[in-house]
């Protein structure tokens, strides 16, 4: 078999089999088949998609493509969770620690910023000294002594993902169902956990910004976890504005830290329960996910899950006072207030073009190279379905310089849309998938 010969079966809309998707994957660990032959195969998956079996077919073979993390020595259900991606979207911050101090074990291999959207890691590096490159060994004991880890890859995990990534986004091969499964999953899988919640928004923030291709991607990725053998469940979550409030790494600590304190809730602290408790009955916690949001709620209130947050912080080398003293966190120098200046009701917001306006004052890398400015960023005074004033705040703008500041108010007041109509509220919660079946949620359910 040659690689030239499954391009070929591909293009004419045939089934690979398991001898050419192991091929493929291995090819794309090794790089031992030029790009552009990998790229010409991502482009036919692209156009004639794959059948349920070769997703889950390529999804195994990348994750065998290298190390698979052993956590056995760990007792109990190790869970893990993972979001498709968002802006504003800290709710591994708040559930990691909430969810241990409950008494499960969380086993969380987190990414960068991609595009748009913020990265848990580089949030956690806003914290000074804080480590996010434990080795296999250090992060097993750290679970081990207090419960959680949040950490950057251990190893060499899922290799084949690394180039295949790398070549769809310079290939417009990103939006596949069948590439963005197998990618995600492969890496999900290998990295040790028993169980997954996964967290697939929809809308105007998300990856996928139609809610059928939404469900369409959490039906697969729930459907090969089961072919795996790892209970897969996902939650469809609204991404039509920012889910918390605040945008920028060190400000989306802030945020985090507050929601932990019972200083703030909102949207963000609402997903994060769900997700949690999912991972509360994946575990074997509790038989209803609603438990677990009650036993986390608790751990809010008694302060069991700050507490958590700073045992995490100090284990890792940050400075835990930040808990106490949030001021303690990178700071920008120009912090200023823009109002709507206009009156009527928020309508829509463009949550890509939000998230692009942080990563442009610094918040995100727009090459590869770029250092992130931890401090900037802006935390948003209104909701989709706010009514305002002239007067009322529109954001609060944390930015390197003056100038930094004024691009950011043009581009923060040009996503969102202010009319004269009133508009209901954003959608949070559309439906979960599970082996079972999908569920759709009502609105306030
Ligand atoms: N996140 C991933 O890790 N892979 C994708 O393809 C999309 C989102
Ligand atoms: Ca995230």
């Amino acid at each position: 078999m040659t690689f030239l010969q499954i391009i070929e079966k591909k293009k004419l809309g045939g089934e690979l089999n398991e001898g050419e998707i192991t091929f493929f994957a291995r090819a794309a660990a090794d790089k031992s088949v030029p790009d552009y032959q990998l790229a010409a195969l991502l482009m036919a998956i692209r156009l004639n998609g794959m059948t349920d079996r070769e997703t889950t077919l390529l999804t195994l073979a990348m994750r065998d493509s290298g190390d698979v993390a052993d956590l056995s020595r760990i007792p109990g259900i190790k869970v893990d969770k993972h979001s498709t991606g968002g802006v504003g979207d800290t709710t591994t911050l708040v559930l990691a620690p909430l969810t241990a101090a409950c008494g499960v074990p969380v086993a969380k291999m987190s990414g960068r910023g991609l595009g748009h959207t913020g990265g848990t890691l580089d949030k956690l590096e806003a914290i000074p000294g804080m480590r996010i490159g434990l080795t296999e060994e250090e992060y097993v004991r750290q679970i081990q002594e207090i419960g959680v880890a949040v950490v950057g890859q251990t190893g060499r995990l899922a290799p084949a993902d690394k180039t295949l990534y790398a070549l769809r986004d310079v290939t417009s091969t990103v939006d596949s169902l069948p590439l963005i499964a197998s990618s995600i999953l492969s890496k999900k899988l290998a990295s040790g956990s028993d169980a997954i919640v996964l967290d697939v928004k929809t809308g105007s923030g998300a990856l996928m910004k139609r809610i059928e291709d939404s469900l369409e991607l959490a039906k697969i990725m729930v459907g090969v976890g089961k072919l795996a053998g790892k209970p897969v469940v996902a939650l469809i979550s609204g991404m039509d504005e920012p889910l918390g409030t605040h945008v920028g790494n060190a400000l989306e600590v802030r945020e985090a830290i507050d929601i932990l304190a019972g200083r703030a809730g909102g949207d963000l602290l609402r997903v994060s329960l769900r997700l949690g408790g999912y991972m509360m009955l994946l575990a074997g916690k509790t038989a209803t996910p609603e438990e677990g949001e009650a036993l986390m709620r608790e751990a809010i209130a008694s302060g069991a899950g700050l507490r958590k947050l700073k045992e995490m912080i100090a284990a890792q080398g940050g400075d835990p006072r930040v808990c106490d003293d949030p001021d303690l966190l990178p700071r920008a120098a120009v912090v200023r207030t823009a109002c709507c200046g206009q009156e009527g009701y928020v309508q829509a917001m463009d949550t890509t073009a939000l998230g692009m306006a942080a990563q442009a004052m610094g918040a995100g890398r727009l090459q590869l190279t770029d250092r992130i400015d931890y401090s900037v960023g802006y935390v948003l005074k209104v909701r989709i379905g706010d009514r305002v004033a002239m007067d009322t705040p529109l954001c609060e703008l944390h930015a390197r310089n003056e100038e930094d500041a004024a691009r950011a108010e043009a581009a923060v007041r040009a996503a969102i849309t202010i009319g004269p109509e009133p508009c209901p509220r954003a959608r949070v919660f559309y439906a979960t998938v599970t082996a079972d079946g999908v569920h759709l949620l009502e609105e306030n359910e």
